[in-house]
């Protein structure tokens, strides 16, 4: 029963691997842009290596996510950086999806330093923090390594694991490393091109 449905998953994933592959060379220039390849290689990965990422890297991460675009230009993000035993240990408490990762960033936002829409006073600080977060995955796989975007955390559980978060709302945890293991089958499920977007 269980090989029948692995099988089954494999297949759908072979079926929609191609039919993503396909829908890329259909809509897209004759030979795909880098971002465009790149775009199409990343996946969440949620199975790491033992190998520590070295500082410079990290500092490549740091920094592609500091150039990210935020409204306005306040830029009302922060980033930590939790690699120590003590602070992962703490962090595993707040989420079940670390998947055995040495190096997680912490992505938070702060509404009161963030610019607000005057049409209807929306708060633009949770998404200025997922392009940071954005930037943070795309440099990751630029770098060859993996990540994984969580939203899946206790924000009360952090906040009480990290004095320093407060102030901050937590907008999500990317674990980071050197990928063991293939993408899950809906990585390649997407909705077709002409489901997604259309012209007004
Ligand atoms: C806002 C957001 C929250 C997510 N939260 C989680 C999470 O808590 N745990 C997890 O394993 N993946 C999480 N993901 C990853 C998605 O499941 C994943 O991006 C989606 O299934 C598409 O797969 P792909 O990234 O491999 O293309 C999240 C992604 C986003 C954008």
């Amino acid at each position: 029963m269980a090989k029948k449905l692995i099988r089954h998953l494999n297949d759908i994933s072979k079926i929609h691997h191609r039919a993503a592959f396909t829908d890329v060379l259909k809509h897209t220039a004759p030979k795909p842009s880098q971002f465009l390849t790149l775009a199409g290689e990343r996946y969440s990965c949620r199975s790491f290596d033992t190998r520590e990422v070295p500082d410079e890297l990290v500092e490549s991460i740091l920094e592609a996510a500091r150039l990210a675009p935020t409204a306005c230009n306040y830029q009302p993000v922060h980033v930590w950086v939790v690699r120590t035993e003590e602070a992962l240990e703490k962090l595993g408490k707040t989420t079940q999806y670390l998947y055995g990762s040495r190096l997680v960033f912490i992505v938070g936002c702060n509404p009161s330093e963030a610019w607000v829409r005057k049409y209807d006073e929306k708060n633009g600080a949770e998404v200025d923090a997922a392009i940071v977060g954005t930037h943070i995955m795309m440099e990751a796989a630029d770098l060859g390594l993996g990540s994984v975007w969580v939203g899946s955390f206790d924000p009360a559980a952090i906040a009480e694991a990290f004095p320093e978060v407060a102030g901050w709302e937590i907008v999500a945890l990317f674990p980071v490393g050197y990928p063991a293991g293939a993408p899950a089958p809906r990585h390649a499920q997407r909705k077709p091109i002409e489901e997604f977007a259309s012209e007004l």
